[in-house]
């Protein structure tokens, strides 16, 4: 199949010409300007029809990055530069193009550079994130979680990820990870707290022969393993007082040097960073820098507890049956409306992570078609009081009702208790003050009502 190209340049007419001169040799010729040209690449991947090449104009020069830039973010595309006589190959190298056509454009250049067979037409798909790994919810909180992935994902902004064990903090990083410019390069995950301190700087920073007693070679870190890529520092709040002043100087100078090196080295990474603790007390004990802190704290997103969003509870359930179905060969499809309540009135203190163990153990267990109540390793339901429902109705609409008017009932005490104040009443609860904020938009209570003298 010939090539599909996109032209980037300033005005439309290259396109004409390049299109003219290509003839049968391209599938289709579009033209974009720089600033449109990722919308058009992003689309077309979409669409299922990446560009195989881009072909772009060298005024102004581009740069490295726009060059790295546009031959990944629609899956993986050639970038052929169009330069003018005596420009040429040098241009180029400098700045990272597979190749350049020269000015004036002939058929035969054309051809060759530009309709040739590509050899790492697959690069791009080795990466694709699987269908298992995307993140599963409803209503606003994961829109709103979308909208911030997309934001922060085009840029190399150092994001922090805040939220329990179990709410999907590395799957987050990974999701904006590979919604990057930088989604061909590796995606290297340390943890903090799993590495023990004294091997943990040699892992991250690596050492030069001769370091040690043991350093019978150079040894590459975790940081250069990942660079042009991401690295994602897990449990951030347990590394050492002394890693934190070097991660420091890579995140202020992109700079950090070897054990036993003598010289600085420099690495093009993106840091992502992820905790279940609170940072702030760290600062305030002093256990973590309070200027590593303003570094990484640049862009932080909150994951709530799954306990605060039960509305996404069905919708994970099925997700996990789906996953778990091709992994075990079973044609489990279902989950009785028994089992599915039980699911529903749990309050899943290791969050989606255990949700996922819990659908995964009965599924192993299930023998029939459907998960039933008896596969399901779950306090039951009616221990708890046992509320009275009409089964005549349809589960997920009488599991709403119930749900709304738990929330109402919790809301009114509350806010009743602490006189409308919200920061107090969502320290109370051990809820994040936007989300109680939010639940209380959403039941439409009036705070003022609350505030007594
Ligand atoms: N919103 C979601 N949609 C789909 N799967 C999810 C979601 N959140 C979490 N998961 C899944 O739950 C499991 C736990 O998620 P993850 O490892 O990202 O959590 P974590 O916050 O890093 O947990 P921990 O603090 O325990 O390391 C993973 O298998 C992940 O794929
Ligand atoms: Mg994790």
């Amino acid at each position: 199949m010939p090539p599909r190209v996109l032209v980037v340049d300033k005005t439309s007419s290259t396109r004409d010409t390049i299109s003219e001169l290509l003839g049968d040799h391209a599938s289709e010729v579009v033209w974009s300007t720089r600033e449109g040209a990722f919308a058009q690449l992003r689309n077309a991947l979409a669409a299922g029809l990446p560009f195989d090449v881009v072909l772009l104009d060298c005024e102004p020069v581009p740069t490295p990055t726009l060059v790295r830039d546009l031959g990944s973010i629609g899956g993986s595309a050639r970038v052929v530069l169009v330069a003018t006589a005596g420009e040429g190959i040098a241009l180029a190298n400098r700045c990272g193009a597979a190749d350049v056509v020269t000015r004036p454009l002939s058929t035969p250049e054309l051809v060759f550079r530009v309709a040739r067979p590509s050899p790492n037409l697959e690069r791009g798909d080795k990466r694709r994130p699987r269908k298992s790994d995307v993140l599963i919810g409803s209503g606003s909180w994961i829109k709103e979680l979308y909208d911030r992935i997309a934001m922060v994902a085009a840029t190399d902004v150092t994001v922090a990820i805040f939220g329990e064990s179990g709410t999907g903090k590395e799957l987050v990083a990974r999701t904006i990870h590979n919604s990057s410019p930088r989604h061909d390069a590796p995606f290297v995950v340390v943890n903090c707290a799993a590495i023990p301190e004294a091997l943990l700087e040699d892992e991250l920073f690596g050492h030069v022969r001769g370091a040690f007693t043991d350093a019978t070679r150079d040894r590459e870190g975790l940081l250069a393993a990942a660079h042009t890529g991401t690295l994602f520092l897990d449990e951030i709040g347990e590394l050492p007082m002394a890693l934190q002043a070097k991660l420091l100087r890579v995140l202020q100078s992109q700079e950090f040097r070897r054990i036993g090196d003598d010289t600085d080295r420099r690495v093009d990474v993106r840091i992502i960073t992820a905790t279940n603790r609170d940072l702030d007390q760290l600062v305030a004990r002093g256990s973590f820098r309070q200027d590593l802190y303003y570094r990484i704290n640049v862009f932080p997103m909150h994951l709530p507890p799954l306990r605060e969003r039960p509305e996404d509870i069905g919708l994970l359930v099925h997700h996990f049956v789906q996953k778990y179905r091709a992994r075990l060969g079973k044609v489990i499809d279902a989950v009785s409306p028994t089992a599915l309540a039980r699911f529903a009135a749990y309050e899943f203190p290791g969050n989606v992570r255990e949700l996922e163990n819990k659908i995964h153990q009965a599924m192993v267990i299930a023998q029939g078609p459907m998960i039933e109540d008896a596969d399901v390793a779950l306090p039951p339901v009616t221990a708890r009081g046992g509320m009275r429902v009409d089964v005549a109705r349809p589960f997920r609409e009488v599991k709403q009702e119930a749900i709304d008017q738990f929330e109402r009932s919790y809301l009114t005490e509350l806010l009743d208790l602490h006189r409308g104040n919200l920061a107090q009443a969502a320290r109370a609860a051990g809820m994040d003050r936007k989300n109680l904020w939010a639940l209380v938009e959403r039941h439409g209570l009036d705070r003022e009502r609350f505030k007594k003298p």
